[in-house]
This record gives C-alpha cells, sequence and structure tokens, in this order.
C-alpha cells in the first residue's frame, strides 16, 4: 500500500493545530498519530506503521475502512458525473431507497426516517420533535450521559468535561445511570429491584411538573465508559416515560448499525418500548451522516412546521450508508460482532483474575469497556493507568479509546469484520501491558 509522499509532516500539523485549533480540540497519545492511510481494521502513519484499529475511527468504522464495495460504489458515482450535491427539496433515489432500509430495520411503529450530518443533529431533531408533539418542555436525561455537542445534546449530557460555562441548560433534569458497578443506590443487580429505573419516576416526580417531553438514553453508555444496564431497565424506564406523558428518545448513535446485537438495531433487540432512535457514526462507515427515525403520531404532529438541513440526505453520504447496510448483512458482520465480542469478553474476564486492576469489563457485541481502579474495594479510579496502558497498546500497534467522567476506561469498539487472531492479539498485549504496569 502507498503511503503518503509528500504534505504536512507531523510537526507542521502540530504547529498549525497549536496555533488555529481551539483548545478544545484534543489529541490521543504524549505523541500523537497522523493517520494517513487505512484499510479494513488497520490504519496507517505517515510512515507506513500499521496499527490495529480497535476504535474504529472514533465508533464510526463498521464494515472496515475503505471497504473495496464502498470505494467501488464512490469511484463509479463521481466517474458518472451523478449528481453530489442535491437536498430533500428534490426527489433522490439514494435518501429514499435509506430511509425505507432503516424503516425496515427499525422496530415496528417507527416509519419515518429525516437525515442530518451527525448525531448531535440527531438528537436536536428528536429533542424538538418530543417536545413539539407533547407542548411538554422537559427532558430527562441520564448522568454519565453523552449525546453531542450542539445546544439541545450538550444541555442533556451528564459529564461536565462536555459541559461549557454559562450555557442554557433549562428544561432537562438527570436521573441516575444504571451504572451497575458503581451503583449510586449501592446496590448489587441481583437485589436492587431497578432502582436506577424507579429514580426516573422520582424525578419526574421531584424536578418537573408531572409531566415531561421526553426522555433520552443510550442503550450502552458509551463516552460514559460503556455502561451496560441489565435489559429489564429499558422496559421499567419506558413505562414510566410514557406514563409520564413522555416520548422514549433511544440514542443509537454508538450502538447502531449492527454493533451491539443480533440485529441492526439495539432497540429491536432490547425490545426498548421507543418513540425515536438516532443513529449516526457506524451507518456511513465514516460519512458524515445521522438519522433519527420516529413513530408516525411523532411526525403527524410536525405537519404544517418545516424542517431542512442543507447536507441532511446528500446523495454521496446516503449511498455511502446504504452500501455500509448491505456490506453488514452481505458479509454476516453482525452475527460476526457478537461471537468476536463474546470471544473478546470470555478473555477479559479471564485476565480480570489475574490482573486486579481491572474492575469490571463489561459492553455488548464489539462495544466494550474496560474500567480499571486502583483498587477493588475502594474502587479508586485508575486515570494513569488507563494512559499508560492506552500508551503500551499503541507500543503494540493496536489503537483504543478512553471514556468514563474520570478516564479511567479503556474503549473497544474495532470495524465488525474483526476476526479471531485480531481479538486475541489485542487480549495478548493488553495481557502483557498489564502485567507491566502491575509491577511498576
Ligand atoms: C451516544 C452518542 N450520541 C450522540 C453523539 C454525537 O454524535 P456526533 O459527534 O456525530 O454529533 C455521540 C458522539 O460521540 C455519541 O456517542
Amino acid at each position: 500500500m502507498k503511503v503518503k509522499e509528500k504534505g504536512l509532516t507531523k510537526e507542521e500539523i502540530l504547529k498549525i493545530r497549536k496555533s488555529n485549533f481551539p483548545p478544545t480540540a484534543f489529541l490521543y497519545y504524549k505523541d500523537p498519530i497522523q493517520l494517513v492511510k487505512a484499510k479494513g481494521n488497520y490504519v496507517y502513519d505517515e510512515n507506513n506503521k500499521e496499527y490495529l484499529d480497535a476504535i474504529g475511527g472514533i465508533v464510526c468504522n463498521s464494515a472496515g475502512h475503505n471497504h473495496p464495495k464502498i470505494q467501488e460504489a464512490l469511484i463509479e458515482m463521481i466517474k458518472s458525473d451523478e449528481i453530489q450535491h442535491t437536498s430533500t427539496i428534490f426527489l433522490n433515489e439514494h435518501a429514499a431507497k435509506l430511509a425505507k432500509k432503516l424503516v425496515d430495520e427499525a422496530p415496528k411503529g417507527i416509519d419515518k426516517c429525516s437525515f442530518t450530518n451527525s448525531g448531535s443533529e440527531a438528537n436536536e431533531l428528536a429533542f424538538m420533535a418530543a417536545r413539539h408533539a407533547t407542548g411538554e418542555g422537559m427532558v430527562v436525561n441520564l448522568k454519565h450521559g453523552y449525546h453531542g455537542g450542539t445546544s439541545a445534546a450538550l444541555a442533556n449530557c451528564g459529564q461536565h468535561t462536555w459541559r461549557f460555562r454559562a450555557q442554557p441548560v433549562s428544561n432537562v433534569v438527570s436521573a441516575q445511570a444504571p451504572y451497575c458497578y458503581r451503583c449510586p443506590f449501592n446496590k448489587s443487580p441481583e437485589n436492587c429491584h431497578m432502582e436506577c429505573a424507579k429514580d426516573i419516576e422520582n424525578t419526574i416526580q421531584t424536578s418537573t411538573s408531572g409531566k415531561i417531553a421526553g426522555f433520552i438514553a443510550e442503550p450502552v453508555m458509551g463516552i460514559g465508559g460503556v455502561i451496560s444496564p441489565p435489559d429489564e431497565y429499558f422496559h421499567e424506564a419506558a413505562k414510566i416515560v410514557h406514563n409520564y406523558g413522555g416520548k422514549y428518545i433511544s440514542d443509537e448513535v454508538q450502538t447502531g448499525a449492527g454493533r451491539c446485537g443480533k440485529r441492526f438495531l439495539l432497540s429491536t433487540d432490547l425490545n426498548i418500548n421507543a418513540d425515536m432512535i438516532t443513529m449516526a457514526k457506524g451507518l456511513g462507515n465514516g460519512a458524515a451522516i445521522g438519522a433519527a427515525l420516529m413513530r408516525s403520531d411523532i411526525a403527524e404532529t410536525l405537519t404544517g412546521k418545516l424542517y431542512f438541513n442543507t447536507f441532511g440526505g446528500d446523495p454521496y453520504q446516503t449511498m455511502q450508508a446504504l452500501k455500509t447496510i448491505e456490506i453488514i448483512h452481505e458479509e454476516n458482520m453482525i452475527q460476526n460482532a457478537q461471537s468476536m465480542g463474546k470471544l473478546m469478553m470470555d478473555n477479559l474476564k479471564e485476565l480480570m483474575k489475574k490482573y486486579e486492576l481491572i474492575g469490571d469489563v463489561r459492553g455488548r457485541g464489539l462495544l466494550i469497556g474496560i474500567e480499571l481502579v486502583k483498587d477493588r474495594k475502594t474502587k479508586e479510579y485508575a486515570k494513569e493507568e488507563c494512559i499508560q496502558l492506552m500508551e503500551m497498546l499503541k507500543e503494540s500497534s493496536i489503537l483504543v479509546g478512553k471514556g468514563g467522567l474520570f478516564g479511567n476506561i479503556i474503549r473497544i469498539a474495532p470495524a465488525l469484520s474483526i476476526n479471531k487472531d485480531e481479538i486475541n492479539r489485542i487480549i495478548k498485549a493488553i495481557d502483557e501491558s498489564l502485567y507491566k504496569i502491575s509491577r511498576k
């Protein structure tokens, strides 16, 4: 594979970033990596050093980087002079086909689809629709949740690091997170009676008028540290939300596109009684596309109003999303995500027996978190050790992500095509790195 022959050096890029990027732009690693090429599960720096991408870009790489079928389709589209930009004001087959496909993949009753450029915008649209449909303002979210960088999405973010001073956060309220490892009620899953789900009701009763517009939750809370509630949580949560007149928004920006379940959407697998589902990231395999899916009765309430998004539904993005879904099914990637996710999880659980530093491993399918703690009793956040582990994995040419309110959770989310050998390689590298860290 040919790598970059000319262009800015790493040092030049760093210099420009230092001068011209705001300090909100963050980088992974002491010595940041410049990525210039990619294929499948592998990415390459400017010196052609290969890395196994175990975080999938940033949980976007579902079908694998530069999948040949997507490359071919893009080349064909460019060569044919097919229209590059048109909006949903005009008819276009790709957006229509994708809307139909996503509705087919969604739980029964969810049959309308709007396109956006990102997950944040999809969530903005869902908040707007929930508020418009109910005539209520209040949205309940979860502590530790993340829903994007735009205004309403940020207002619903349950982590201080992503929130900015003096921003309006009215009309939102946070319920306790279903964080079993650090249960806010000091219970264990065997005897908790779903206290965390009941907290949604308590929050509504104590902090709202008694009526709400909606509730938003990720089926697995990715950036919060891959917090993965038990299945019953979602049934209880939806019941409460609906009892108080709210619309349930299932944020599948990370969990969707086959990453976590037996089917394309985790909401379908978990039988979540959602009114709206938002998607992005893996939907386009890296193309900038988001979608907000909703029930007809909610969409109908918007009649007489206009929603427009210049690039939402763009032919290139929608074509790539369609191809991605096609590939995911044709190449049995959802089944692979399940079996490879299980293999990874089983191996990580074995490593837990060896290393006290691993406090918890959790997740669904190929969305996996390893929570590191300095002490299993006190559960003190092992933030420095998490950074060390990331750096050591980088030395072993493996890229992973980091998450959690205190940055002590390793996140793993490779392309859905990852194989056994690659999983074993990741496990071996984690084992060797933890051995060294434990002996320091
Ligand atoms: C669960 C979840 N929702 C929404 C978003 C926002 O998506 P975007 O960055 O595409 O706006 C993210 C991004 O990380 C996410 O993880």
